[in-house]
C-alpha cells in the first residue's frame, strides 16, 4: 500500500509573518490527517525559520529546487548539502516553472535528482505536458521522454527507488482547469507502465502525485483513482484551511 503524499509548494510567496502563520495553521490542523505524509515546501529564504517551526512534528519540510553541482562558486545556487543542513526531507525538482523560466532541460532535472539523492534527500520530481502538446496527441510521448531521461541518466534508477513523481499537466497549474480524474488516472498509469518496463516492483511501489488545480472540492474525486498516491499543491497550499482539506482528502484513501 502506497502512503499518500500531500505536498504544498508555497512557490515565491510569503513574508516571515506569513510564513510563521501558515505553518502554525498547517501545525494546528494536520493531526486530522494521520495516514498522509504532509510536505511543506516555502521559498529557500524561509527555510530555517520553517524547519525551526516543524521541530517535533512530522510534517516534512522541503526546498523547491536545487543545484545538481557541489559546493563552490556558483554565485546564487543553493546545492542538497545546504537542504540537507537547514532540515530539508526532500526537494521538488524540475518543475514546470523551473523548466519554463529557467530553462531546464530533462538532462538538468535528472542531473538534479540524482544530486538531491547522493546527499540523501527525497527528490519529487515532475513531470508533465503543455496544452499545446496535449491537443496534438502528445502527452504519452512527451512523458515517456521526460520519464526515460531520468531513468537514462547516470545513477537515474538508484535515485528513483527514493523519489516521488508528481505528474503535473501544464495546462492545468494555477489555470483553475482541473485534469479531470479519468485523464489523470491514465497518464499515473501510463507513467507506472513505463517504470515497470525497466523495473516493476519500482513501479508498484512510486508514489505519484497530481497537481495542477487541486483544491478541496476536486482532491477527493483525483485521490480516489487507484494509480493517484496525493498531489502537489500550489494556490491553495496557501491557505491553511484549504491546503488542511486536501490533507484530510488524502487521509481517507491512505
Ligand atoms: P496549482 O499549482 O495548485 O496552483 O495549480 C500546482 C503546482 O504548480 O505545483
Amino acid at each position: 500500500m502506497r502512503k499518500p503524499v500531500v505536498a504544498g509548494n508555497w512557490k515565491m510567496n510569503g513574508t516571515q509573518a506569513s510564513v510563521t502563520a501558515l505553518t502554525n495553521g498547517v501545525l494546528t490542523g494536520v493531526r486530522s490527517a494521520p495516514k498522509v505524509e504532509v510536505w511543506v515546501c516555502p521559498p529557500y529564504v524561509y527555510l530555517s525559520q520553517v524547519a525551526n517551526a516543524l521541530k517535533g512534528s512530522a510534517i516534512k519540510l522541503g526546498a523547491q529546487d536545487l543545484s545538481d553541482r557541489a559546493p563552490g562558486a556558483y554565485t546564487g545556487d543553493i546545492c542538497a548539502e545546504m537542504l540537507k543542513d537547514v532540515g530539508c526531507h526532500g526537494v521538488i525538482i524540475g518543475h514546470s516553472e523551473r523548466r519554463a523560466y529557467h530553462g531546464e532541460t530533462d538532462a538538468v532535472v535528472a542531473r538534479k535528482m540524482v544530486a538531491a539523492h547522493a546527499k540523501g534527500l527525497i527528490p519529487m520530481v515532475c513531470i508533465g505536458e503543455t496544452r499545446e502538446e496535449r491537443e496534438n496527441g502528445s502527452t504519452e510521448a512527451v512523458i515517456g521522454r521526460q520519464l526515460d531521461a531520468l531513468m537514462d541518466a547516470d545513477g537515474g534508477m538508484r535515485a528513483l527507488q527514493a523519489a516521488v513523481i508528481a505528474y503535473e499537466p501544464v495546462w492545468a497549474i494555477g489555470t483553475g482547469l482541473t485534469a479531470s480524474p479519468e485523464q489523470a488516472q491514465a497518464v499515473h498509469a501510463f507513467i507506472r507502465t513505463r517504470i515497470a518496463t525497466r523495473n516493476s516492483a519500482l513501479a508498484a511501489k512510486i508514489q505519484i502525485l497530481y497537481g495542477g488545480s487541486v483544491k478541496p472540492d476536486n482532491a477527493g474525486e483525483l485521490f480516489a483513482m487507484d494509480d493517484i498516491d496525493g498531489g502537489l499543491i500550489g494556490g491553495a497550499s496557501l491557505k491553511d484551511s484549504d491546503f488542511l482539506a486536501i490533507c484530510e482528502a488524502a487521509n481517507s484513501r491512505g
